[in-house]
């Protein structure tokens, strides 16, 4: 007899959930396997935060010991599953080579976006691009196969996309990542509004932007995390985050590899979309591995209106 736990994992489990998507055999392994080094990133997490109790002030250098240690739980985990033939992670900006022969996709990391928020109790997150042809040589959007996300809060999610719709999971007590929200589909328009950079390193054009989003009535979102603050424009159907251009660095903040094509990738399998303010993410050609970009992402119309401020 079928009991109520074993059907509820029959619909959900997340990898009976790529099975019945038709999700290619590897890219299925391989985004399960990244799945569960969220929960040892997790573990490490937890475990810097017990060390550091009673001390109220985490220090630089701790930070970068979980940094560090999330990459390495990741080179460990996907070194020798058989899938991967290059990874590279926004901690060492190196190529690393794990297998040729079959091992057919190219894996990008930031282990550890928002590591500097562990003192605040404030979401992290680890982020992932899954491409299959090397990430230098076209743009994300002729290489990249699949994408996710983990975040780290009071629960740990798992946001992914193999190019049929965005999904999310929740790791539930047992250890197992159960669908939470299937096809994330953004609204049109939205009402929340992220804003990364000082604002008087803002050029006039995006002020003028925040300053039209800003009579339309968007309230601010901004939690300095870029993986809780895309999952809040996901997970609440909508609205816009952006890290502008700013005067001292006309190419944003944020890294076009490691951070914004997955969430492109992601925002745009939900049908929203993302733009420096004139072209698609997805559609630059990375020039180096740190290249680095502007970025407004969220529900279409919010993207589409600051083209016409910034053209
Ligand atoms: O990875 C860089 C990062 O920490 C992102 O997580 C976040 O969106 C951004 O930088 C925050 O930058 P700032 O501190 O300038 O708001
Ligand atoms: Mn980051």
């Amino acid at each position: 007899m079928t009991n109520i736990s074993d059907y509820s994992k029959f619909i959900v489990d997340l990898r009976r959930h790529m099975w019945m998507a038709g999700i290619e055999m590897h890219l299925r392994r391989l985004i399960w396997q990244v799945a569960v080094t969220g929960k040892y990133i997790s573990a490490k997490i937890h475990e810097a935060n017990r060390k550091l109790a009673g001390f109220k002030n985490i220090h630089g250098d701790d930070q970068l010991t979980l940094d560090r240690s999330a990459d390495e739980i990741l080179i460990n985990q996907l070194e020798y599953s058989g899938f991967v033939r290059e990874y590279v992670s926004e901690e060492s900006d190196k190529v690393i080579t794990f297998q040729k022969g079959e091992a057919k996709y190219y894996v990008t990391a930031d282990p550890l976006d928002g590591s500097s928020l562990v003192d605040t109790n404030l979401s992290m997150g680890t982020i992932i691009g899954i491409h299959i042809a090397p990430l230098l040589d076209t743009s994300g959007r002729d290489s990249m196969v699949a994408a996710m996300y983990i975040t780290y809060g009071p629960l740990i999610t798992m946001v992914y996309s193999a190019g049929k719709g965005t999904h999310e999971f929740v790791l539930n007590r047992e250890g197992e990542y159960v669908l939470s929200e299937e096809n994330i589909t953004l609204d049109e328009k939205g009402s929340i509004y992220g804003l990364g950079g000082l604002r008087k390193e803002w050029t006039p054009e995006h002020l003028q932007y925040v300053e039209f989003l800003e009579a339309e009535g968007y309230k601010l979102r901004y939690s300095g995390g870029f993986v809780p603050d895309i999952n809040q424009v996901l997970i609440k159907r909508g609205g816009v985050f952006t890290y502008p251009a700013l005067k001292k660095s006309p190419t944003g903040k944020l890294r076009l590899i490691f951070e914004l094509q997955p969430m492109a990738f992601l925002v745009e399998q939900a049908g929203g979309m993302a733009t420096d303010g004139k072209s698609d993410i997805l559609s630059i050609k990375p020039q180096k591995l740190d290249h680095r970009s502007p970025i407004y992402i969220g529900s279409r119309f919010e993207v589409e209106k600051v083209k016409e401020y910034l053209k």
